[in-house]
């Protein structure tokens, strides 16, 4: 009997119901964004596993945790997660990520800084030596996209504005996004500090700070349970 290779979005799946095992029931737990978070709350959706309330990190994922009747509280009333549970982009050996291919980075990123532990889930395609491959989010105050792109060009790279079916893409908090290609970052860490501070970035969708400190890594072997 031939067997076929498990597909990225079966891939997927079976990351997003290894991540249940991480959830602390009667604590908050810190939602990300994405098609594997999307997996991952309709498996919480459906385990039974009762949580004290989810803090989301984008519309997105509030409107689909509410329509599954999991309750969502405002980051506000809450001091700190035990885990955040999310995708990213790419994630090096560190557990540095790059991640907003969703436009959610900045949520993600203030999310993920009020909990102990980001638990990553990802297909094994996110698994990479050196992060730069995937084009890197950036969210950018509308006024100082041209700039901001300038500085990327005198770095040898190409930054996009990102568009949605022709219209410039407005983030949940009214900024827009510029997709950077041809970039190569091999210390997360410096960039990420970098690129905060220029004027007019609101956050680099390098996670080096708010790095992973477990991956569950969808390969066609099984989860694979990565901890930096
Ligand atoms: C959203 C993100 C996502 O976690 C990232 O884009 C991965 O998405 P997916 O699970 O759909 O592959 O950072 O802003």
């Amino acid at each position: 009997m031939s067997q076929t290779a498990p597909t990225q979005d079966e891939l997927k799946t079976l990351v997003a119901q290894a991540a249940l095992a991480y959830v602390v029931p009667g604590e908050y737990l810190g939602v990300g964004t994405g098609s594997t978070v999307n997996k991952f709350i309709d498996a919480l959706a459906h385990s039974g596993i009762a949580i004290k309330g989810a803090v989301s990190s984008s519309l997105a994922s509030t409107e689909r945790m509410q329509s599954l009747g999991i309750p969502v509280v405002d980051l506000a009333m809450v001091e700190r997660m035990s885990v955040y549970i999310d995708g990213a982009d790419e994630i090096d050996p560190k557990g540095h990520m790059v991640k907003g291919g969703g436009a959610a980075l900045t949520r993600e990123k203030i999310v993920a800084a009020q909990a102990d532990r980001f638990i990553c889930i990802a297909d094994a395609s996110k698994n990479v030596a050196v992060l730069g491959a995937f084009p890197l989010p950036v969210e950018v105050i509308p006024m100082a996209v041209p700039e901001i792109a300038r500085r990327f060009k005198a770095m040898g790279a190409q930054a996009v504005l990102r568009a949605v079916n022709g219209q410039t893409l407005v983030t949940d908090n009214g900024q827009h996004l510029l997709d950077v290609k041809g970039l190569r970052i091999s210390d997360a860490l410096s960039f990420e500090n970098a690129v905060s501070q220029w004027p007019g970035v609101v956050t680099v969708g390098v996670f080096a700070h708010q790095r992973a400190q477990v991956c569950l890594l969808g390969t066609p072997q099984g989860v694979q349970t990565l901890v930096y």
